[in-house]
C-alpha cells in the first residue's frame, strides 16, 4: 500500500488533478457567480501540490533520515500557515500590497532553492548548459522579484513615497544593470564553476528590482504587481526545469501568463502602453491648473435635498469607486439600492475596470453586499445610456469619472476612457473634499452645471439618504 501511494503513477495522478484545479481555478474566478468555486479549487490544488511533492521527496531517497526531515518539513508548514492566516485577514484596499508580499516571498523561495541547485550541482560537477541556462532565468527573475515586490508594496502600503523618484540616464542605468546581469549569467553557464560571479549576478538582479519600481508613481503599482506576477510565475516555471517537476513548470506557466494577460488587461482599461507604466513616470504631482481650479466654485448638497432628487428620479445609475471601498460602504449602498427599486425607480451599477485598487474590485464589494450581478453594468455596456439617466450618484469614484481624459491632451489620464456620467440629466458625487483621486488631478466633473457635490463620508452620507427615503425605518 506505501508502495501504492509512493509510486511514480500516483505522484503523476495527483499533479495531474493539482494542475486540472488550477487551470478550473482560474477559468472559474473569472465570474463573481463562480469566484468562490474557483477560491476553492485552487486551494485544493495547492495541498494536492504539496502532499504530492513530500511524497515524491520520500520515493527520490532525498529524505534519508525521514524523521528528521519530515520534521523540518512540518516545520516550515507551520511557520509558513501562521503568517499566511493573518496575512490572508488584511482589509479589500490593502490586498494589492498583500499580494506583493506573497510574490516577494515566493520570488525568495526561488531564489533560495536555485542557489541551492547551483552550489549542489558545481559540488557534483553536474551543470549542463540547459539546466544552468534556466538556473540563471530563475535567480535573476527571482532576485528582482524580490525587491521590485518589495518596494511596490512599501509604496502601496505608504511606507515608500509614491511619487516617482526620476534623475537623468535612469533607463541607461537601469538598461545597463540588467545586461550586465545577463552578461554574467551566459559566462556562467558556459563556466559554471566560476562561483565567484553567482553572487554578483544575484546582487545585481536583486538591486535592479529596486531601480526598476522606484520610477513608476504609486498609481501604476497594481499594473507593476500582476507584471511582478508573472516574472514570480515565470522563474518557478524556471525552477521546475531546474528540479524536473512538471507540476511546478505548469503551475509557473499559468502563474506568468495569467499575470502577464492581467497587466495588458489592465494598461488597456487605462489606455497606456507597457513602456508607458514602466518608464512613463506617471502619478507626478501636476502642478499645473491648480490656480485656476481654485477660483472655480462647486455646488454642493445635503442628503435630504440629493434623496429628494433620486426619488423624483426614474432612472438611476450608481458609480462606485475606491472611496466606497475605503468607506466600506457597500452594504448601504445595497440598502439604497432596495429603497429606490421599493420606489419603482430603475437602479444599475457602472463598472469601470480600473476602479478602486484592483481588478473586480467593485465586483466583488457589491457581491458581497448581495447587489444582484444582472444590474452590474460594465463601462461598454453602460457608456452610451447616460444621456437618458437623470441620476448618475458617483461614490468615493473619482479618476473614472474624469472628463478630461477625453478633451485634455496635456492631462496624464488622457485617453483613458471613461464613464461618461456627465452626460446624465443630473450627477451627485459623494466624497469628503475636493481632494484629488490616485492619479493625483483635478476633475472638471465637479465643476460642472449638472453636478452637485455631496460632501461626506460616503458610509454616512448614504445612510442618511436611506434614512430620507424610508423615513428613518
Ligand atoms: P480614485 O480616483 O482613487 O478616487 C477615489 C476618491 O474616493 C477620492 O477622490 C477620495 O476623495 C474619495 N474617498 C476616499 N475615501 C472616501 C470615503 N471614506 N468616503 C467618500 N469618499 C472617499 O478612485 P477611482 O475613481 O475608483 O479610480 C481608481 C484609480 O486607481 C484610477 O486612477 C486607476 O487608474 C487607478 N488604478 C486602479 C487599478 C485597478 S485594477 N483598479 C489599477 C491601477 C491603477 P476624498 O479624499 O475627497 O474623499
Amino acid at each position: 500500500m506505501t508502495d501504492f501511494f509512493g509510486s511514480q503513477a500516483f505522484i503523476g495522478f495527483v499533479y495531474l488533478i493539482a494542475s486540472a484545479l488550477f487551470i478550473l481555478s482560474l477559468k472559474w474566478m473569472n465570474a463573481p457567480p463562480t469566484a468562490r468555486r474557483g477560491i476553492l479549487s485552487g486551494e485544493i490544488g495547492m495541498v494536492l501540490a504539496i502532499g504530492g511533492t513530500i511524497l515524491q521527496l520520500g520515493t527520490e531517497g532525498k529524505l534519508e533520515h525521514i524523521a528528521i526531515s519530515y520534521t523540518w518539513i512540518f516545520i516550515a508548514l507551520g511557520i509558513g500557515t501562521a503568517i499566511g492566516i493573518p496575512l490572508g485577514m488584511v482589509q479589500m484596499t490593502a490586498v494589492p500590497q498583500r499580494t506583493a508580499l506573497s510574490h516577494a516571498f515566493g520570488a525568495f523561495c526561488v531564489t533560495l532553492v536555485g542557489t541551492a541547485e547551483y552550489y549542489l550541482g558545481v559540488h557534483a560537477g553536474n551543470l549542463p548548459t540547459f539546466k544552468m541556462s534556466v538556473l540563471c532565468c530563475e535567480v535573476i527573475l527571482g532576485g528582482l522579484t524580490i525587491t521590485g515586490s518589495l518596494m511596490a508594496a512599501g509604496k502601496l502600503q505608504e511606507v515608500l513615497p509614491q511619487r516617482p523618484i526620476i534623475y537623468r540616464g535612469q533607463n541607461i542605468v537601469n538598461l545597463g544593470m540588467l545586461a550586465v546581469a545577463i552578461g554574467l549569467a551566459v559566462y556562467l553557464v558556459h563556466n559554471p564553476s566560476a562561483t565567484y560571479l553567482y553572487p554578483f549576478m544575484v546582487g545585481i538582479a536583486v538591486v535592479f528590482g529596486v531601480m526598476l519600481v522606484i520610477p513608476i508613481g504609486g498609481a501604476d503599482m497594481p499594473t507593476v504587481i500582476s507584471l511582478l506576477n508573472s516574472y514570480a510565475g515565470l522563474s518557478a516555471a524556471a525552477m521546475g526545469f531546474v528540479l524536473q517537476n512538471k507540476l511546478l513548470i505548469i503551475a509557473g506557466a499559468l502563474d506568468g501568463s495569467s499575470g502577464f494577460i492581467l497587466s495588458v488587461i489592465m494598461c488597456k482599461a487605462m489606455n497606456r502602453s507597457f513602456t508607458n507604466v514602466l518608464f512613463g513616470a506617471f502619478g507626478q504631482v501636476q502642478a499645473s491648473g491648480g490656480a485656476v481650479q481654485e477660483q472655480r466654485t462647486v455646488r454642493s448638497a445635503s442628503a435630504d435635498e440629493a434623496a429628494g432628487i433620486l426619488a423624483a428620479a426614474s432612472r438611476v445609475v450608481v458609480v462606485p469607486g475606491y472611496g466606497m471601498a475605503v468607506a466600506q460602504a457597500q452594504h448601504k449602498v445595497r440598502e439604497l439600492y432596495d429603497a429606490l427599486t421599493k420606489k419603482g425607480i430603475d437602479v444599475e451599477f457602472a463598472i469601470h475596470p480600473v476602479a478602486g485598487r484592483m481588478p473586480g474590485h467593485m465586483n466583488v464589494l457589491l457581491a458581497e453586499a448581495d447587489v444582484p450581478y444582472d444590474h452590474l453594468k460594465e463601462m461598454d455596456e453602460i457608456n452610451g445610456d447616460f444621456p437618458q439617466v437623470d441620476v448618475s450618484l458617483v461614490i468615493g469614484a473619482n479618476d473614472v469619472t474624469n472628463p478630461a481624459a477625453k478633451t485634455d491632451k496635456a492631462s496624464p489620464i488622457y485617453g483613458m476612457p471613461v464613464l461618461d456620467v456627465e452626460k446624465s440629466h443630473t450627477v451627485m458625487v459623494i466624497k469628503r473634499s475636493m481632494n484629488p483621486g490616485f492619479a493625483g488631478i483635478d476633475n472638471p466633473l465637479y465643476y460642472m452645471n449638472n453636478t452637485l457635490m455631496l460632501f461626506g463620508d460616503a458610509k454616512a452620507f448614504v445612510t442618511n439618504i436611506v434614512k430620507e427615503l424610508t423615513g428613518g425605518h
